[in-house]
C-alpha cells in the first residue's frame, strides 16, 4: 500500500512537470485528486487494512493529497505567469514605429461664413429659421408682392418644376412662411441661410446655385435706423471693428424704401482698387423696410407694426473675406483649395 502511494505520487508529479497548459492540469488534477481520482480510489481499498495499519496510511494519504495539491497549485501559478509573459509579448507596442497619418477634414469656407453670421447675429437675439429648397411660387414671389407677370421676376431668371413651383431663387420667402408661422406675434428676429438657384451662366462671379442669408424683423416701431445700427454691427464684426458702410437707394418689390449696402473696400480701405472698381466701397447685400403689402399678407397690421429685411450672398462675403477670387472653387471640391482653410479660424474666432 506505502509503495503503491509513493509511487503514485512520483507518475503524477512526473506527469504534473509535463503539463503545458490549464487544460490538461485540470485533466491531471481530477484524474489523481478527483472524487473518482487514484487517491479517493486508495482510500476506498483502506477497509481491507488492520486497525494498525489504517491510521498510518491515512496519514500517508493526507500528506501525498496535500503535496500533490501544493505541487498542482505552483504548477497553476506558473501557468498563469507564463500565459501572462505570452500576453503581453504579443501585445507588446513599438512606440518607435512611425504614426499613421489621420485625413482631417476642414470645414468648408461658405460653412464657415455662415456659423460667424449665426453667431453675430445670435448674439443680437436673432433666432436661425429655415424653409425649403423647393419652394412654392406663391412664398418666393406672391407673398413677396410680385405677382405673376410683375416685371421683377425678370430680375431672378427661375428653375420652374411645374407652374406653381420652383427652386427657391432667394431665402425671402422666409419671411413669409416666418410671418405666418408667428401668426400677429411680435418681435419677429429670425435670420435664414440657406441654399438658392437662379438661371445663370456659371462664370468667376455667378453660379447658378448659391447661398444667402436673410434678415427679418419685426416689431413696434422699427426704424431704418434700426436696420442700419444691426447692418454696421454685422459689417464690423465679419470684416473689422472700422469697418464703415454705406447705403445707396435701390429697389425689391418686398422692401420700401429699399437699399444696397456697401461696405468699405477691405483690400484698398476705401483709397479704391481694382477690386472696388475704384469707387472704393463694396456692395454686399439688399435691404430695405418690409413693404406694407408683405406685412399684411402675412397677417400683420402695417399701421400697428413695422420691420426691416436684408439678404446677403454667403459666396460674395466669404470671397471678400478669404480673398477667394473665383466662385466657382466653393464647389469644384478641390481638395487643395479647401485644404487652405485649415488654418483659418471659425467659429468664434473672428
Ligand atoms: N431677396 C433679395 C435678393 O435676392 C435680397 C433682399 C432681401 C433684399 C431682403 C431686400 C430685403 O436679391
Amino acid at each position: 500500500m506505502q509503495s503503491r502511494l509513493q509511487e503514485l505520487k512520483q507518475a503524477a508529479l512526473t506527469r504534473l512537470a509535463e503539463v503545458t497548459d490549464a487544460q490538461q492540469l485540470q485533466e491531471l488534477r481530477v484524474k489523481y485528486l478527483g472524487k473518482k481520482g487514484e487517491l479517493t480510489e486508495i482510500l476506498r481499498g483502506m477497509g481491507s487494512l488492520s486497525a494498525a495499519e489504517r491510521p498510518l496510511i491515512g496519514q500517508l494519504v493526507n500528506q501525498v493529497r496535500s503535496e500533490l495539491e501544493a505541487a498542482i497549485a505552483d504548477k497553476q501559478a506558473a501557468l498563469e505567469q507564463a500565459s501572462l509573459a505570452a500576453r503581453l509579448a504579443a501585445e507588446a507596442l513599438d512606440v518607435t514605429l512611425p504614426g499613421r497619418p489621420l485625413a482631417r477634414g476642414t470645414m468648408h469656407p461658405l460653412s464657415r461664413v455662415i456659423e460667424q453670421a449665426e453667431d453675430i447675429f445670435l448674439g443680437l437675439g436673432f433666432e436661425v429659421a429655415e424653409g425649403p429648397e423647393v419652394e412654392l411660387d406663391h412664398f418666393n414671389f406672391e407673398m413677396l408682392n410680385i405677382p405673376k407677370n410683375h416685371p421683377a421676376r425678370d430680375m431672378q431668371d427661375s428653375f420652374y418644376i411645374t407652374e406653381e413651383i420652383l427652386l427657391r431663387t432667394q431665402t425671402s420667402p422666409v419671411q413669409a412662411r416666418t410671418l405666418l408661422r408667428k401668426e400677429g406675434k411680435t418681435p419677429v428676429k429670425i435670420i435664414c441661410p440657406g441654399k438658392v438657384y437662379r438661371r445663370d451662366d456659371d462664370d468667376a462671379t455667378h453660379s447658378h446655385q448659391f447661398t444667402q442669408i436673410e434678415g427679418l424683423v419685426v416689431d413696434k416701431g422699427i426704424r431704418m435706423s434700426d436696420l442700419k445700427g444691426t447692418l454696421l454691427t454685422f459689417a464690423r464684426q465679419m470684416f473689422g471693428e472700422h469697418q464703415q458702410i454705406r447705403l445707396r437707394p435701390s429697389f425689391f418689390p418686398f422692401t420700401e424704401p429699399s437699399v444696397e449696402v456697401d461696405i468699405q473696400c477691405i483690400l484698398c480701405g476705401g483709397e479704391g482698387c481694382r477690386i472696388c472698381k475704384h469707387t472704393g466701397w463694396i456692395e454686399i447685400l439688399g435691404a430695405g423696410m418690409v413693404h406694407p403689402r408683405v406685412l399684411e399678407m402675412g397677417g400683420y397690421n402695417p399701421r400697428e407694426v413695422s420691420g426691416f429685411a436684408f439678404g446677403m450672398g454667403v459666396e460674395r462675403i466669404a470671397m471678400l473675406r478669404y480673398g477667394i477670387e473665383d466662385i466657382r472653387h466653393f464647389y469644384t471640391n478641390d481638395v487643395r483649395f479647401l485644404r487652405q482653410f485649415h488654418r483659418v479660424q471659425g467659429g468664434t474666432g473672428r
